[in-house]
């Protein structure tokens, strides 16, 4: 897309791309959102795609893919809000099926029901509703028995 291109993540990126989960509603560090994490699941077959504005060189939007060695899971996809309403999405979600492909792994993701442009994006790229299921988790295993 003119005057954007996407890159793979690089450690001198942390701090621009926490800002931008933080301003999207998408992570923070004590969710588990660490550079030390990101590190990990990078070696582990996943991938952080990240989307540049080339002309003013600032980071638009993070496409984050983790495997867990059967299936890719893509969340952190979002766009930063004084980029958002750009078509962007498109560009970055596209990007990411092409890592998707390479691999041959399915991917899954999440989003909350309300989120109806998320949604809509997601379902013009290929992705179906897998149905009816809650998501449960257990943030601290201090609470496990
Ligand atoms: C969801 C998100 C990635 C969409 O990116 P965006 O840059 O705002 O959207 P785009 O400009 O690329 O538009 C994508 C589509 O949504 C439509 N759209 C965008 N904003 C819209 C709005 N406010 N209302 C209705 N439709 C909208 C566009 O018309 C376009 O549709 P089309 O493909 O039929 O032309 C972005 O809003 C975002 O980062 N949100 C916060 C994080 C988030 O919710 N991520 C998803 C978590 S699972």
């Amino acid at each position: 897309m003119k005057g954007y291109s996407i890159r793979n993540y690089e450690a001198e990126d942390y701090e621009a791309v926490i800002k931008i989960w933080q301003e999207t509603g998408m992570g923070r560090p004590e969710r588990g959102d660490d550079k030390d994490t990101i590190e990990r699941c990078l070696k582990t077959g996943g991938k952080l795609l990240i989307l540049v504005d080339d002309i003013n060189n600032i980071i638009a939007g993070t496409s984050w893919m983790t495997c867990d060695g059967r299936r890719l899971y893509l969340h952190h996809f979002g766009i930063a809000p004084e980029y958002q309403g750009k078509g962007l999405s498109g560009y970055l979600l596209e990007e990411s099926l092409k890592y998707v492909k390479e691999t041959g792994y399915q991917v899954k993701l999440e989003v909350h029901s309300s989120n109806s442009v998320a949604i809509k994006l997601y379902e013009k790229y290929g992705f179906s509703y897998l149905g009816d299921y809650k998501v449960f988790i257990i943030r601290n295993t201090d609470d496990v028995n």
